[in-house]
C-alpha cells in the first residue's frame, strides 16, 4: 500500500479544524503510516494532545524546551527520519511563520530542519485566506517547494461561506496516497467501464447482475493515483466517485457503449471491468407489466453490442484489457474470450471470488501465458494489473 510504513509527521496548528486532524490521524494509521504528531500551543486549545496520543500510540510533541530535556535534537531526529510533514490544519499564522522560516516553536523548528517534503492544508476564515498577505506567504511557500492542499469552499465555522475550509480528512488521505505513488501513468489517458448494466423491462423492472463496481472503481482510483487522466463509465453502483476521475454514469449497455465509443479513439488504455448484460429487452414496456391470469409474459431479448470487442477492432485501438468472470474452467474460458475479443490481456476471476467484496483472486492471461496473483484487496490487484499493463505496453 502507498502509505504502509511511511513515516508521516502530522503538524496540527490552532484552528477549529484541529478536530478533523484527529480523524485524519486515524485514517493515516489505518492506512499503515507511522505517524508522529506535533502540535502548536494554540492547537492544544482546540483538541487536547491526549486525543492524538491515543490515536497515534505515541506521545505528542508540543514544546521545544520540554523535548530538549530528554533529547536536545528531537526536531532534527524526527524530521531526518520522516517521509513527509503534513500540517493540517495550517492556519494563516502558520503559513506566515513558515514563509519567514521561523523556528521558535517545536513544529516550526521541525519544519525548518526537515529533509523531506512539506505539505500544508490551510484552514481559515475566507477573508484571512483572501488577504494579500496570506496569498503572498503562500506564493513564497510554493516557490520553496511546499505543496498546498486545498483549501475547500463551503460553510465555515464562523458562519461565513467561501474558500478556506480544510480539505476533508478522506480527501487529504487520498492526496497523500497519490503523493507517494510513482507517476507511472503520467500523460496517459485511461478509459474504464465498471459496475453492472441495467436493462429495463418496464418502468420499474429490469435485468442486471451483482457487480458492485468495487473492482472497476479500484482500477480507476489506482490509475488516477499513478497520474493518469481517467474517465470511468459506470453502471448503477453505490460507490463514491474516486478523486480526480471523470465519472460518466450510465444505466444500460447501449448507453455504456455510446459513452465509451465517443471517447475510445483518444484513450491510450481501455479497461473493461463492467459486467455488461449481453442481452436487453427487445421492447421496453411503457407501462408496468401486469400479472396476467394466463401464462407469464414472454420477454424477447436482443443482443447488446460487445463494447470491448468493438473498441479492440478500431483502426488505432487503445491498449485493451478485458475481464472475465467465470463459474468454472477459468483458464479455458478466459483465453477463449481473449482470442474472440482480440485483446492482448484478460483478467480472469471466479464469480464467487470476484463479485462483491473487497478482495479478489485473479489470473492475468496474455500472450506469454497465465500470471496468477495472490488473493488481495481489489486496490492492490488494481495496482498490480496497471504495472502489468505498463510492462506489456513497453514491450510492444
Ligand atoms: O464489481 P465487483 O463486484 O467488484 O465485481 C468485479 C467483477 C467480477 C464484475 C469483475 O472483476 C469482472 O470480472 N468483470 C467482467 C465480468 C464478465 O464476466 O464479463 P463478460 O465475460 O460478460 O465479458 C468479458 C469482457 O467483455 C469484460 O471485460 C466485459 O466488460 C466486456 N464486455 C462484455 C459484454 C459486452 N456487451 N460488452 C463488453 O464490453
Amino acid at each position: 500500500m502507498e502509505l504502509e510504513g511511511k513515516r508521516i509527521v502530522l503538524g496540527v496548528t490552532g484552528s477549529v479544524a484541529a478536530y478533523k486532524a484527529a480523524v485524519l490521524l486515524r485514517l493515516l494509521t489505518g492506512a499503515g503510516a507511522k505517524t508522529q504528531v506535533a502540535m502548536t500551543d494554540a492547537a492544544t486549545r482546540f483538541v487536547g494532545p491526549a486525543t492524538f496520543a491515543a490515536l497515534s500510540g505515541k506521545l505528542v510533541l508540543t514544546d521545544l524546551w520540554a523535548a530538549a530535556d530528554e533529547n536536545p535534537m528531537t526536531h532534527i531526529d524526527i524530521t531526518r527520519a520522516a517521509d513527509a510533514i503534513l500540517i493540517a490544519p495550517a492556519t494563516a499564522d502558520c503559513l506566515a511563520r513558515l514563509a519567514q522560516g521561523r523556528a521558535d516553536d517545536l513544529l516550526a523548528a521541525m519544519t525548518l530542519a526537515r529533509a523531506c517534503p512539506l505539505l500544508v492544508a490551510p484552514a481559515m476564515n475566507r477573508r484571512m485566506w483572501e488577504n494579500p498577505a496570506t496569498q503572498r506567504n503562500l506564493e513564497i511557500l510554493r516557490q520553496d517547494g511546499v505543496t498546498c492542499l486545498g483549501p475547500d469552499t463551503g460553510l465555515q465555522a464562523c458562519g461565513e461561506e467561501g474558500e478556506g475550509r480544510m480539505l476533508a480528512p478522506e480527501t487529504l488521505l487520498e492526496v497523500l496516497r497519490a503523493f507517494f505513488t510513482p507517476n507511472s501513468l503520467a500523460g496517459k489517458k485511461v478509459l474504464l467501464t465498471a459496475g453492472p448494466t441495467f436493462e429495463a423491462l418496464d418502468p420499474v423492472r429490469g435485468i442486471t447482475n451483482l457487480s458492485s463496481g468495487c473492482m472497476g472503481y479500484a482500477v480507476a482510483r489506482a490509475a488516477a493515483r499513478a497520474g493518469a487522466e481517467v474517465t470511468l463509465v459506470s453502471g448503477p453502483v453505490a460507490q463514491a466517485a474516486p478523486m480526480n476521475v471523470a465519472c460518466i454514469p450510465v444505466q444500460s449497455a447501449l448507453e455504456m457503449y455510446r459513452a465509451v465509443m465517443q471517447r475510445a479513439t483518444t484513450a491510450d488504455i481501455f479497461i473493461a471491468v463492467a459486467a455488461v448484460a449481453d442481452y436487453r429487452a427487445e421492447r421496453i414496456a411503457p407501462q408496468k407489466l401486469k400479472k396476467s391470469a394466463g401464462s407469464p409474459p414472454e420477454i424477447r431479448l436482443a443482443q447488446n453490442p460487445d463494447i470491448l470487442a468493438e473498441v479492440a477492432a478500431l483502426p488505432n485501438p487503445p491498449f485493451c484489457v478485458g475481464f472475465a468472470a467465470e463459474s468454472e474452467r477459468l483458464e479455458d474460458h478466459a483465453q477463449q474470450k481473449r482470442a474472440r475479443k482480440g485483446v492482448p490481456l484478460i483478467v480472469g476471476n471466479l464469480i464467487q471470488e470476484g463479485f462483491g467484496g473487497e478482495t479478489n483472486h485473479v489470473i492475468l492471461f496474455d500472450d506469454a501465458g497465465s500470471h496468477p496473483l495472490p488473493v488481495a484487496p481489489k486496490i492492490q490487484i488494481a495496482r498490480q494489473l496497471l504495472a502489468h499493463i505498463l510492462a506489456l505496453m513497453e514491450k510492444k
